[in-house]
């Protein structure tokens, strides 16, 4: 695997696992919030409905209480228990008093628990009513004349001697009623009665409230079951939800991966281009040496063979080399075409206006030993930049170099001449004799510890490359001035 893609890989591998950990964490956070939440506000429904249902009942409580006080006090009714006169007053009274009370239901009872009046039917006189529980609300499932109905019902009784009496009123448990309870939009309020097999939907939070009993009277008294309240929310609007962030969080992945690879992409080349044009310079090396050792081998035993006839048999010398003259040119003309390949391979330099002051300031930097005089409105020159600041780079770590750690300047000048731009690099270091300067320029000559002696040889190699020219001035303790000449660009 190449460096590049283990780079990717590792890269991308680094940046997705913590972005998924945080993504999966964000996930789990809000969807742990949101039921939470939920919980909260069922919770919170939940208490409110249960104090509803008290106060509906209190209401109805309070009504049959006004209603009680009435019947004791009203004399035909009285007549009716002690003397059984006015029977048809009795029967209408239940329906009356209902509406008058706003009930939905309303019965008197006798001590068996027979209907003495009622508001719904006159004819139920003497049938058994819903055996309603004591005190306290109830659910009673009454017959109307065309259906049935549901009706939240307390009771209280009523002593005129010498009987006793109850009274059973509610009021209706309809769909309005049970969206009334249910003030949150989000939330709904049921019924499940004992008979009822509807189960709520799979994904529905269902939160019972406390039973309540439940009297199903349609037909005859009926018994004491449950009943029970319960608040459903729907699934859809956690669903939704989820469904978004899981949207966001994918979209958040695929950016994070883009930019992560993007990014890997980048770094990958910063990194591996070096890298990998160092391991290629290494080949090519190896394969220059072998080219090279090829096109040699035979003009050494080409030469060989010459020195042995010249040693022993001078007379046969201009013959042998006849022969072997084909040999020879055939290997000079093989290390020619070499050479010519291999400098195809070298990086072209390109030559284009370039401005010479600002490749310098680029090369000195904010380097406090090196001054600069640079001339105004220079023209640009024909020149490769990077080749220029090699040689300014050059010139001038030779000139700081010069100063032996002393005081003393370096300077660098930029001016006008006759078709050229002029760059002076000059110092007051140690300067150079005359036989000193005519090795200056020899390849590996050096007077510095750990000094290669190309530097000069490289200056001069790019200033005749670039169709300038290279002069120097110097004296022994005085120090010295390298002139270069650059043409302009015409
Ligand atoms: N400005 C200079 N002043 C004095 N001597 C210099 C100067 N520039 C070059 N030389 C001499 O020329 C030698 C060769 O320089 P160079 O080819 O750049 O190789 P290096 O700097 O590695 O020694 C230096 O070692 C030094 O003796
Ligand atoms: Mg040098």
């Amino acid at each position: 695997m190449r460096f590049r893609t283990r780079l990717l890989i590792s890269f991308g591998v680094v940046v997705m696992i913590p972005l998924l950990v945080f993504g999966l964490g964000i996930r789990r956070e809000m969807s742990n919030r949101v039921t939470a939440e939920y919980t909260r506000r069922v919770d919170a429904l939940v208490n409110v409905i249960s104090a509803d249902i008290a106060r509906e009942s209190d209401r109805i409580g309070a009504r049959l209480a006004a209603l009680k006080s009435s019947l004791v006090a009203d004399d035909r009714f009285r007549s009716w228990v002690v003397r059984g006169e006015n029977r048809g007053y009795v029967l209408d009274y239940a329906g009356d008093a209902m509406r008058l009370a706003g009930l939905d239901f309303l019965q008197i009872q006798d001590d068996d628990g027979r209907v003495v009046s009622s508001g719904h039917f006159r004819n139920e006189y003497d049938r058994l009513g819903p055996a309603v529980p004591g005190a306290g609300p109830a659910l009673v499932r009454a017959a109307t004349a065309e259906s049935s109905f549901l009706a939240l019902v307390t009771s209280d009784t009523l002593r005129i001697p010498p009987r006793r009496f109850r009274l059973i009123g509610g009021i209706a448990v309809d769909s309005q009623f049970l969206a009334r309870l249910a003030r949150d939009p989000e939330l709904a309020v049921g019924l499940v009665l004992p008979n009822d097999t509807t189960k709520a939907d799979s994904g529905e939070l269902v939160v019972p409230l406390p039973p309540l009993p439940y009297v199903d009277a349609t037909e005859g008294p009926g018994r004491v079951e449950q009943a029970r309240i319960v608040v459903t929310r729907s699934s859809a609007f956690l669903t939704a939800l989820r469904h978004n962030v899981n949207l966001w969080f994918g979209a958040a992945v695929l950016v994070a991966a883009l930019a992560a690879l993007l990014l890997a992409g980048w770094l990958s080349t910063r990194i591996s281009e070096p890298l990998e044009a160092r391991i290629a310079i290494g080949d090519l090396a190896r394969q220059v040496n072998h080219d090279i050792k090829n096109g040699l081998a035979p003009l050494r035993n080409v030469f060989r063979h010459l020195a042995q006839v010249a040693r022993e048999k001078p007379a046969e010398l201009p013959q042998v080399f006849a022969e072997r003259q084909g040999t020879v040119e055939s290997s000079i003309s093989y290390l020619e075409t070499l050479a010519a390949n291999y400098a195809k391979l070298s990086p072209q330099s390109e030559r284009k206006a370039t401005d010479v002051n600002s490749v310098v300031r680029e090369t000195i930097g904010a380097s406090g030993t090196v001054r600069t005089k640079l001339a105004d409105g220079l023209p640009p020159v024909s020149a490769d930049a990077l080749v220029l600041r090699r040689v300014i780079e050059n010139l001038v770590s030779n000139a700081v170099d010069s100063l032996e750690g002393k005081n003393g300047t370096v300077t660098v000048t930029t001016e006008r001449g006759k078709n050229i731009v002029r760059i002076s690099v000059s110092d007051t270091g140690r300067g150079m004799s005359k036989s000193e300067l005519d090795k200056a320029f020899d390849d590996f000559h050096t007077t510095k510890p750990g000094g290669t002696g190309l530097g000069l040889s490289i200056v001069r190699r790019l200033v005749l490359d670039s169709n300038g020219s290279l002069n120097v001035e110097t004296e022994a303790g005085q120090g010295s001035t390298f002139i270069v000449e650059i043409p302009i660009l015409s």
